[in-house]
């Protein structure tokens, strides 16, 4: 939430600072422009005002300035016209007569290239000079050459806009079209800062909400999903048509990364949990396993010892067969958990070669069918195929199928039946055979399903009627087939009965 906020503030205070600037850049631009028009129209009103008076000025006979006149004269043109300032400057720009108090003049020599370019024709407007009150400032003027029997004896310079025209003008800077034009440009420069502040907020809303949601998240410790994540897809079929452009944004996608993300965590760690539960009850599970048939080895080797001599040989017979029994016991369980691990750590390799699955199937048919007749259960084979064969590592895939008609015979009720049935694939009829190991059991239920096939996963429903078994059996198959490329599959439903099968590929006719 911290890191919206502030990136929504930020976003504030740039575009603040970005129509400040703007603001004052406008005001200025617009100052400059109107200053510029003013002038250029001022000039070009009084560009023949100089030549106009030039005439009047009177010079002595020997060409110099009667200063009296000429200031007689230019106060009298000053009081009709306030807002000009008359000069006469000689040809290298030395002021020569003027109507002002000294103290007022502050430039005595001005800059001359402005006024000649002016008088030689047509200038540039609007064409600044020195304003002789001024240290610095520039001014719009009017000019004109003073003749004298044909002889260019210097020039009337016209400031236009003099110092007077200036306070006024300052007065009335802020005058009615100034004060509405500023308006109008403030006006409009909020306007479009909030309309971008709006928007922004509205960007980063999006934003907002996931932030929001991941910290939810995380604060869960990733085990409760965000509530939009849940309602994503009914929402999607009901938004509205703005909103839906901003979801179809980057911070959309980031949202529907994130939710996919979150989902997959979950997942994740649900299994992972469950595993860990199901790794730490194998253990237990595992040292009582194999310490009962130990601690039952132990102890009848122990009576043994001691009531040697008093044991009568059936007893003594009775009691090696159980201790024996003990042992492969534990011999099967040790080689079923290094088995696994051997595979996990690819220690196992294929040895290949082409077999007929007819013949191999008859041979698993007699080896199991006494476990099966033990618990009424009937064993049948149905094989459609004739004279198939197909290639593999004949020991790995019965003792797959094998495993698998054993764990059917184990989790079906007495007077059961398993069947174990060699077809052409459905989506294959030529290229593969199904094998299928089906009974009328148990079954799986849908929540144990996915995890049947971990190591030590044992689902609930077999667990509590068969307690033998480590969990480790479909582990085995499964990876002994993933060594054949071929994946294990199971179809299952509870109280009913279970099918596991895979796919093999035919080799050759024989
Ligand atoms: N045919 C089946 N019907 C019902 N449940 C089954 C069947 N086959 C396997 N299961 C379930 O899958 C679990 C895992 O089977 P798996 O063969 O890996 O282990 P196990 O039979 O319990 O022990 P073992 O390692 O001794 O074979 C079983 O505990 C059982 O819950
Ligand atoms: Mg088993």
């Amino acid at each position: 939430m911290k890191i919206t906020h502030s990136l929504y503030r930020r976003i504030s205070i740039v575009l603040l600072a970005v129509f400040l600037v703007m603001a004052v850049l406008l005001a200025w631009l617009f100052e400059q422009s109107s200053q510029s028009i003013q002038d250029e129209t001022s000039q070009r009103l009084h560009l023949k005002l100089a030549e106009h008076i030039v005439h009047d000025l009177s010079i002595d006979e020997d060409g110099s300035f009667n200063k009296e006149s000429i200031k007689k004269a230019f106060h009298m043109m000053m009081v009709l016209g306030p807002s000009i300032e008359l000069y006469v400057v000689d040809a290298q720009g030395k002021l020569l007569a003027y109507d002002a108090p000294e103290e007022k003049i502050k430039l005595r020599h001005i800059n001359i290239a402005p006024i000649q370019q002016f008088t030689r024709g047509e200038p540039e407007l609007p064409l600044l000079g020195d304003d002789p009150r001024s240290s610095t400032r520039m001014k719009i003027f009017s000019a004109a050459s003073i003749q004298h029997k044909d002889k260019m004896i210097g020039y009337l310079y016209i400031i236009i806009g003099g110092e007077n025209y200036d306070s006024i003008s300052t007065a009335l800077q802020l005058s009615k079209a100034w004060q509405i034009g500023l308006f109008g440009m403030g006006a409009a420069l909020l306007f479009l800062l909030a309309a971008s502040l709006l928007l922004f907020y509205a960007l980063t809303k999006p934003l907002r909400v996931l932030t929001l949601e991941i910290t939810a998240f995380e604060q869960s410790g990733f085990k409760q999903l965000p509530a939009s994540n849940k309602q994503q897809n009914a929402h999607s079929a009901t938004t509205h048509k703005t909103e839906r452009s901003i979801n179809s944004s980057e911070v959309s996608q980031l949202s529907s990364s994130f939710h996919h993300m979150a989902q997959q965590i979950v997942e994740l760690l649900e299994r992972l949990e469950k595993l860990d539960k199901v790794r730490k009850e194998f253990l237990a599970y595992v040292s009582h396993d194999l310490r009962t048939p130990l601690t039952g080895t132990t102890a009848y080797l122990e009576t043994l010892a001691l009531k040697f001599d008093s044991l009568e040989d059936s007893e003594k017979l009775d009691f090696i067969a159980k201790s024996q029994a003990n042992c492969l016991r534990l011999d099967s369980m040790i080689n079923e958990l290094f088995e696994l691990a051997r595979l996990d750590n690819n220690q196992v390799s294929l040895n290949s070669q082409s077999f007929s699955i007819e013949d191999s199937l008859s041979d698993l048919y007699a080896s199991l069918e006494g476990i099966a007749q033990k618990k009424h259960i009937q064993l049948k084979v149905q094989c459609e195929l004739e004279n198939s064969s197909v290639n593999g590592d004949i020991a790995k895939l019965e003792r797959v199928i094998q495993n698998l008609v054993e764990n059917a015979i184990h989790y079906t009720p007495d007077n059961g039946t398993v069947t174990i049935s060699a077809n052409a694939t459905p989506t294959n009829p030529t290229g593969s055979i199904r094998i299928a190991i089906s009974d009328t059991g148990q079954g799986i239920s849908e929540e144990d399903l996915p995890y049947i096939f971990e190591p030590y996963y044992r689902s609930k429903n077999a667990l509590e009627p068969y307690q033998k078994g480590t969990g480790l059996g479909l582990a085995i198959c499964q990876r002994l087939l993933a060594l054949h490329e071929i994946q294990l599959n199971v179809d299952s439903t509870l109280h009913q009965g279970t099918c596991f099968f895979f796919d093999i590929a035919v080799e050759a006719e024989i």
